[in-house]
This record gives C-alpha cells, structure tokens and sequence, in this order.
C-alpha cells in the first residue's frame, strides 16, 4: 500500500483582469510534481519563495483545488476538503510556519488546542481538559498553560501550541509548512528535535517544507528540489547532499553555511566552480521558457530534470 502518493499535480490559479474580470492567464503554481512518501519517514520539500511548496501542501490536506493529477493517501484519492470536519483533515494536519498568526489570539490555549477535537470527539469538558493537559505535557508545557493566551508565551512556545493542536487527534501525517521559520535560530534546533522525538513516539510521517536545506537535512531522509512549480531533482537526503547532479540543487547546497572550519576551504571550491558553472551552462539545465525539464532517474532513487538527450 503506498501511503501518500503525489502524481503529476498540477494547481493552476486563474488571473482575472479587465473590464468583465476574464480570466487572462494562469498561475501555474505546481505544474507537475509526483513523489511519494512512506509511512514513518520524513519527506523534505525546498525550494525558494513562490516556488509551490505551500499549494502541494494545501492540495494534499485538501484545502486547495487540484488542477490535474491525482493524490492518495492511503490508496484513496484526496479531495477538497469542504469543512474543518472532512474525514482527510483528521489524518492530516498542518502545522503552520507563524504559530502567532495561526493561533487565535483571543483564545485560550484550552481552547485552541481542543478545537480539532471537538470537530471530531464527543468528549465531556472534563475529558478534554485532560486530554488537552496530556497534550501540552506532551509537548512540554505545564497544565497551567490551558488557561493561558497565545500572547504569554514565547515563539519556541507557541509553536509547541500549534504541534500539541495538530497532534491532537492522532493523525498519521503532518504537513509541517515552515515550522521553524519563524523562530530564532537557537530555538529553531530544540523545535526540530522535539518533531523528531515525536515522530517515533507518535508514529507520525512528516511532510516538512522548508526554504532553508540547512533545516531540510536536519529533518529528512527523502527531499524533492521544487523551482517554479516542477521538481528539479529527487533523491534520499545523501545523494542531494552529497551526489547534487543539478545547477539549482548545487548552489542551494553550496549555499548552507558550514560550521566545521577545517571543511571551509573545500565548500569555498564547491561554490566557486558552481558559481561557475552557473553562469556558463545556465541553458543546459532550463528550457528555453527557464522552467525545469522532466525528472530523470540516475539511480533508484534519485532523479534529475534534465533534457533529453542527457
Ligand atoms: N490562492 C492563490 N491564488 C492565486 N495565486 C496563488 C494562490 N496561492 C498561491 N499562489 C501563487 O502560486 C505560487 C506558489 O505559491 P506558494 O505559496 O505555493 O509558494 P511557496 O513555495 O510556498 O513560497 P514561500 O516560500 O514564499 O512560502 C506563487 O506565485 C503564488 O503567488
Ligand atoms: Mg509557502
């Protein structure tokens, strides 16, 4: 049984205009991407701004239309999903890139994280307050935290808040969407490595999209490189870091500062030939409209976008 199955989506966005609000063109957010995801596994999605990252994310947990492909999940097709209390949004949640914008400020923590029960469980109050106290245990805040507001706790905090929310109802998947972006760097590492304690513990499949590969390959084993909507390349997490094969995924690569000084000097070569190579063979690994060419496979696992006659 495959367990999430992404094939050939596309989501394209209408652009109105003029005097009758016609539509003109289309934002082709994603425009053929396919990947699949294994249960208890993390998949990495990086990619720069505007690259589609969040539309795959939204389509998969069927909050966005599907332009064409198919998703499943679990062998079954995902559709949008109608209200907050569609079957999907059970088994997937979001966690969301600003915990402060996500979270409802005029709530309170009880609240907020016994929202997605009360969408699905008949829980009496008492019930949910201790479920939503185990859960806040769980992610590391005291029971007290229930009566408490979003605005009384710190970045690293909140974002807790919005795990314990999105873990509430024991889904199988996660759609981490910017998880950490938002935070400083000192918290953004205890963050990821509470996701990763509960993965096991919750036996939880990430989908983990990030603009930051530093981040990305703290988190995954498999990663896709998106650019413009279409996959670049594919591959397990070594061969991106250690095998990149294309223009775009090699400079995002070159680009992750390094903390070993003793390895300085290399990645100072790495990004002086990639620079290089950027500009001198740029049209080998884009079509003429600069959009990425269909995924190769060059082994089992990894693929390339790279035109036809290699
Ligand atoms: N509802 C929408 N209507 C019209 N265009 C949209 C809509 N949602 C996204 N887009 C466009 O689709 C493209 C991809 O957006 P998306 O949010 O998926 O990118 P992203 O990779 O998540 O970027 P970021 O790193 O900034 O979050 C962008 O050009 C965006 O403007
Ligand atoms: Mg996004």
């Amino acid at each position: 049984m495959a367990f999430l199955k992404v094939e050939d989506l596309k989501v394209h966005f209408p652009i109105k205009g003029g005097l009758f609000g016609r539509t003109l063109d289309y934002v082709r957010a994603v425009d053929g991407v396919s990947f699949s995801l294994e249960k208890g596994k993390t998949y990495g999605l990086v990619g720069e701004s505007g690259s589609g990252k969040s539309t795959t994310g939204r389509a998969i947990i069927g909050l966005n239309h599907i332009t064409d492909g198919v998703i499943t999940f679990e062998d079954k097709p995902v559709t949008l999903a109608k209200t907050a209390k569609s079957e999907a949004r059970k088994d997937i949640q979001m966690i969301f890139q600003d915990p402060y914008s996500s979270l409802n400020p005029k709530k309170r923590v009880l609240d907020i994280v016994a929202e997605p029960l009360r969408n699905f469980e008949k829980l009496s109050k008492k019930e949910e307050r201790i479920r939503v106290q185990e859960l806040l245990e769980l992610v590391g805040l005291s029971p007290e935290s229930i009566l408490k507001y979003p605005h009384e706790f710190s970045g690293g905090q909140r974002q807790r808040i919005g795990i314990a929310r999105a873990v509430a109802l024991k889904p199988k998947l996660i759609i981490a969407d910017e998880p950490v972006s938002a935070l400083d760097v000192s918290v953004q590492a205890q963050v990821l490595n509470f996701m990763k304690e509960i993965q096991n513990e919750l036996d939880l499949t990430y989908l983990f999209i990030s603009h930051d590969l530093g981040v990305i390959k703290h988190m995954c084993d498999h990663i896709g490189i998106m650019y413009k909507g279409r996959f670049v390349e594919e591959g397990t997490a070594k061969e991106i870091f250690e095998q990149p094969q294309h223009i775009y995924t090699k400079r995002l690569v070159a680009a992750i500062p390094e903390i070993d000084p003793s390895k300085r000097g290399e990645l100072k070569r790495f990004r002086d030939e990639v620079n290089k190579e950027y500009e001198q063979a740029y049209n080998d690994y884009f079509d003429t409209e600069g959009l990425a060419y269909a995924l190769k496979p060059i082994t089992d696992t990894h693929l390339v976008a790279l035109p036809e006659k290699g």
